[in-house]
């Protein structure tokens, strides 16, 4: 009988607990045994595995967050840390490990399987959707969801107002959450890292939409996008003043606010911001994660019953398919020129 550890790994996302109990269920249908690895590769580097059955993934499907735990623990990082992760996967017995992750995550787990042929397979997992390789990772729709119900609720209030409001959304080095969530709540601007238009555009645009009647406006903000001038400075709000994690991720957070001041200094429009945050990481997965989640689980246990291992379940057109986790973590998925342009023939 084989015994599969499963892991999550990095910030914690709706639909995790369904890619869980999706693979617990395969792979205990097919007469094997599951380990819980608490709290991602810390739990590799420290022991902290344990046994995982029916019982524990029973009822878990619609929960948000992790019932593993998470960290960002970066085994490379550590002192001794992949050693120690080796050492804990020979002890405890384990003959393969699904990594349910983003970047980070499974970009340890291709690292750990090209080096020391470490019997792992990974389930792309992160509101951004920035895995490449993969269409959507799950969580995604998630956020996109709690991100759009918020600027549908900011637009009644903008209205009654007059007001400018700024929605500050999640998404980190990509501005895959503002796109989608600035398309289905009809916002006037958006402004993501990859595309970046300047503050004198974006208030051109305000100003121009205030012209033709129109005395209220929403502006979708990724966190990641640097405030740009025409002038070609760029200011990046965040980040540099506050620690970073073992993957040297700044804290990102702020640019709506100073988004929202320049606006309202250069057009006179009254203006408030909404940073949305973790709420979009919390609660209960929509049916379209869950749905996705529970696909990716299967697949994992189905690549870890056909000993494929240093794959990566995901999702191309309506197929779950598999790809090398190595394609996977090469390089971040941006949006790309087709996407922004969509949102920009709303723009103002
Ligand atoms: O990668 C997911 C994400 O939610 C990013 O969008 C965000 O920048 C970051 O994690 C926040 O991380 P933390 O939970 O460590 O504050």
């Amino acid at each position: 009988m084989a015994r599969v550890g499963i892991l999550t790994g990095g910030g914690d996302c709706p639909g995790l607990n369904a890619v869980i109990r999706a693979t617990t269920r395969r792979v205990i249908d097919r007469g094997w045994e599951v380990a819980a690895v608490r709290e991602g590769w810390r739990g590799l580097i420290e022991g902290l595995v344990g046994p995982l059955g029916l019982r524990e993934v029973s009822g878990i499907l619609p929960r948000g967050g992790t019932i593993l735990g998470t960290s960002r623990t970066n085994p490379y990082r550590v002192e001794d840390g992949v050693d120690k992760v080796l050492a804990t996967f020979k002890r405890e017995g384990l003959d393969a490990l699904v990594a349910i992750g983003g970047e980070d995550t499974l970009g340890v787990a291709a690292k750990l399987h090209a080096e020391h042929d470490l019997p792992v397979v990974g389930v792309p997992k992160t509101i951004d959707n920035d895995l490449n390789a993969t269409d959507y990772t799950f969580g995604f729709d998630t956020a996109v969801t709690i991100a759009t119900e918020a600027i549908d609720r900011l637009h009644t209030t903008a209205e009654s107002h007059n007001r400018v409001m700024v929605v500050e959304v999640m998404g980190r080095h990509t501005g895959w959450i503002a796109v989608h969530s600035g398309i289905a709540g009809g916002a006037d601007v958006i402004l993501i890292p990859e595309h970046p238009m300047t503050v004198e555009e974006a208030c051109a645009l305000l100003e121009k939409r205030h012209e033709t009647g129109k005395d209220f406006s929403i502006v979708v903000v990724s966190e990641g996008y640097e405030l740009t001038y025409a002038s070609g400075e760029k200011t990046m709000v965040a980040g540099e003043a506050r620690p970073t994690d073992q993957f040297g991720h700044v804290v990102f957070g702020g640019v709506g606010g100073e988004l929202a001041r320049e606006i309202e200094d250069r057009t006179g429009y009254e203006t408030r911001v909404t940073v949305l945050g973790h709420v979009q990481r919390g609660g209960t997965p929509t049916p379209r994660d869950r749905v996705l989640a529970t696909r990716y689980g299967l697949k994992a246990a189905d690549l870890v019953h056909a000993g494929s291992f240093g794959r990566m379940a995901a999702l191309h057109g309506d197929s779950i398919v598999d790809v090398s986790l190595v394609e996977a973590t090469k390089e971040l998925k941006t949006v790309p020129r087709d996407w922004w342009d969509v949102a920009q023939a709303f723009a103002g």
